[in-house]
């Protein structure tokens, strides 16, 4: 009896360790940071108050003697004449329609760590506005001639005078059919064989946008494996769709994704276990930082970023994700709306030597027109079930393959071809590890306390001594006359028609942006600084804050009056 007993036992033991397992094997398999924990990250980003620095604090927030705050001080008022002046028509059209653009009220927010973005915001505005572009330079609305360093988000890969030339070419060859929608331009039949060519695929699909292409790939491959499970990687970008972006910025839970270690056998382990995963996202950009978000300047609260690419490693990775894909039937996805045409002209699959089943594209393809596309294995792309015809995956969308579109994608991809083209991607990283190691050996020589880290023609800066200032610097690179996106120092994109003479230029103006930066004192060396030291101060700021806002009952903002309805 008792042995019947014991062997029940065991029975239950071994069912419960059964279900229990995967359990196991997938939270090991999550990156121990918050990017990692998407549901944790939404909570406490719901709790961070907000507080912020006055003029005294702004200065010296790392406890800088008062002598070197009043330098900072100095620095910081001279530099904010010089934006006045050289920024004035653009800043004051700026403040002009800010209130009614949100987007520009987000970007302008969020450039900066928060507590100090409400000073910056009222000092240092450049405007967001632009005239015109030629060569590798964009001019504002103040006649401003800047070296173009935001890439575009990465649409600008040959010079905005080579996509001017796709839009208006391609607007010649597609004039007579104009904007009709629903049949397609002639031009369509060319660009779906040059796609099949660089994907090495058998069709395609177009779409308005990477974030569509995406969620194309994903509903595909969750409707032929009956699987709903997508997998990302922990800190990958895929666009704006919920099931992509399932932490912060997404206010519903994604229920049906898994955020994995990114480059680590844990999370091998959950793809060769698991029976409900239809498809593994891979970003390949992350290869510059893996398991960590876009490098924006406003999550700069200290010198924590460390971007450094190593190709070797992450297509030894991208082949084991291949290999357990294939050995369970899942769905491996390269989404290369990003980095499509940059690293190579055959793309990612191309550059690490690994092939997808489906990839999506985006950006550049439109040769500067909106565009997503997704190319994949047939088998996987087929909308409908032959054997049962009320079973389909629904995809539409009204601009779908627009005349124009398909013009510019034309000569886009028709000047990928050519002599001129083909020479850039001939020796490219060469040319790029060339640039990135002169640059860095000056900024060493001058001894500044920054590098940068590259992906080819992507670029991110690292600091290298503990500061609460970093972020300073897109302010100071912007005074010498380098134009950046929104998230600042994390990500400059550089186009590849960028000559050594210009690259020079760029460089002379990176060295002077940080001797001058360090000249006004912002990366003072206090002994008692280290970025440890810096986030435990925060910390401390931070539930402050907390707790004077709960002990107040903070009912300032509509969100916050609201917040026991979302409850
Ligand atoms: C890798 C990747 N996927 C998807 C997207 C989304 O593309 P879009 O902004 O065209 O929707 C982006 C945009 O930056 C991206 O970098």
């Amino acid at each position: 009896m008792m042995l019947l007993w014991y062997i029940a036992g065991a029975l239950i033991a071994l069912l419960a360790l059964r279900s229990l397992w995967p359990r196991l094997l997938l939270s090991r398999a999550k990156h121990p940071s918050l990017a990692g924990h998407a549901r944790l990250a939404r909570r406490l980003a719901r709790l961070i108050p907000h507080y912020e620095y006055d003029e005294t604090r702004f200065f010296s927030a790392d406890d800088a003697p008062a002598e070197l705050a009043a330098a900072r001080r100095a620095g910081f008022m001279q530099l904010a004449q010089l934006y006045a002046q050289r920024f004035a028509k653009g800043a004051a059209l700026t403040r002009e329609v800010a209130h009614s653009v949100s987007d520009l009220q987000f970007t302008a927010r969020y450039r900066v760590p928060f507590q100090f973005s409400r000073i910056v915001r009222q000092y240092l505005q450049a405007g967001a506005f632009l005239e015109s572009s030629s060569g590798v330079t964009v001019a504002d609305v103040d006649g401003n001639q800047l070296f173009d360093l935001s890439g575009s988000y990465g649409v600008n890969l040959f010079g905005y005078d080579f996509y001017k030339e796709c839009i208006e070419r391609g607007a010649e060859r597609v004039r007579e059919l104009g904007p009709v929608l629903g049949a397609y331009h002639p031009l369509l039949a060319d660009n779906v064989r040059r796609l099949r060519e660089i994907s090495g695929l058998d069709e395609v699909s177009f779409h308005m946008s990477g974030t569509e292409a995406v969620m194309q790939a994903v509903r595909l491959a969750r409707y032929h494996t009956r699987r709903p499970y997508l997998v990302r990687f922990c800190g990958a970008y895929h666009g704006w769709w919920g099931d992509v972006q399932p932490g912060v910025g997404n206010p519903l839970p994604a229920d049906a994704t898994y955020t994995l270690k990114d480059m680590d056998a844990a999370s091998l382990r959950v793809l060769r276990t698991r029976r409900d995963i239809a498809c593994v996202l891979v970003n390949p950009v992350q290869s510059m930082h893996p398991n960590a978000s876009a490098p924006a300047d406003s999550g700069l609260i200290d010198s924590g970023r460390s971007a450094r690419f190593d190709r070797a490693a992450y297509a030894a990775w991208l082949g084991q994700l291949r290999a357990v894909c294939s050995e369970r039937g899942i769905i491996l996805i390269f989404d290369e709306v990003f980095v499509g045409f940059r690293l190579a002209p055959r793309g990612a699959q191309q550059y690490f030597g690994v092939r997808a089943d489906l990839v999506t594209y985006g950006k550049s393809l439109g040769g500067g027109l909106p565009v997503g596309v997704v190319c994949g294995r047939r088998d996987l792309m087929k909308r409908y079930d032959e054997q049962h015809p009320a079973d389909v995956c629904f995809a539409r969308g009204t601009f779908n393959s627009h005349p124009y579109v398909m013009g510019a994608m034309h000569e886009f991809l028709t000047r990928l071809e050519s002599e001129p083209i083909r020479a850039l991607y001939r020796d490219l990283d060469a040319v790029w590890e060339r640039r990135a190691a002169e640059l860095n050996k000056r900024l060493q020589a001058a001894q500044l306390p920054v590098q940068v880290a590259h992906l080819s023609s992507i670029w991110t800066f690292n600091y290298l001594e503990p500061s609460r200032y970093n972020w300073m610097f897109q302010y100071y690179l912007r005074a010498q006359g380098l134009s950046l996106s929104w998230i600042g120092t994390g990500r400059l994109i550089f186009s590849l028609n960028y000559s050594d003479a210009d690259f020079a230029s760029v460089a002379d103006r990176v060295v002077a942006a940080a001797e001058a930066m360090r000249r006004d004192g912002w990366w003072w060396q206090g002994t008692a600084l280290t970025d440890k030291a810096i986030r435990r101060r925060v910390l401390r700021e931070l539930l402050q804050a907390w707790w004077t806002t709960s002990s107040i009952g903070s009912t300032s903002s509509p969100r916050n009056r609201c917040s026991g309805a979302r409850q």
